[in-house]
């Protein structure tokens, strides 16, 4: 399954992760595809609010992993500054996405950095800056994911 939409301002992501963040049960993994500056945190701080975390989300950019604490843990990627699967493994986050254990939903900012690391992913949200006032979502349902 497959489904696109149009986001034209903050108000219109911040409806979508409201929708979307009823989907989202552990365990989970959630991939954010898009460019720099293409909203994947700004995606995050909604589905955080909406999972019940009050407290601030911020990019994982140096610190590689957020861990909030709403209905359930929420692990919060950014693979920016990795290069390859086996860097993440080697900090420890293949655990993070093996479903029989995570008790949590691990939400992932440039899973491309690190191929090969998910095995099971449940969606894929692709964010894409089109201009300056249009961003395009495509969320896709793990099943029919081929880059895992
Ligand atoms: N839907 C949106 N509408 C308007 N502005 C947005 C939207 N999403 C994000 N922005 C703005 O774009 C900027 C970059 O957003 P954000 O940091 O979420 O991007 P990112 O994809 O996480 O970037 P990075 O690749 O560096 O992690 C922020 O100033 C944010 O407010
Ligand atoms: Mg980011």
């Amino acid at each position: 399954m497959k489904i696109q939409m149009e986001i034209y301002n903050l108000r219109q992501i911040d409806y979508f992760a409201r929708a979307f963040s009823k989907l989202i049960k552990p365990p989970m993994v959630i991939l954010l595809e898009g460019d720099l500056g293409s909203g994947k945190t700004t995606l995050v701080k909604s589905l955080g609010k909406y999972l019940g975390f009050d407290g601030e989300v911020t990019s994982p950019t140096f610190t590689l992993l957020n861990v909030y604490e709403g209905k359930f843990p929420i692990y919060h990627f950014d693979m920016y500054r990795l290069s390859s699967m086996e860097e993440a493994v080697a900090v420890g986050f293949e655990e993070y996405f093996d479903k029989s254990s995570l008790d949590g939903v691990s939400i992932v900012e440039w899973p491309e950095n690190v191929d090969g690391l998910f095995k099971e992913v449940d969606f894929v949200i692709k964010i894409e800056k089109v201009n300056d006032r249009l961003r395009k979502i495509t969320v896709t349902e793990g099943k029919d994911v081929t880059c895992n």
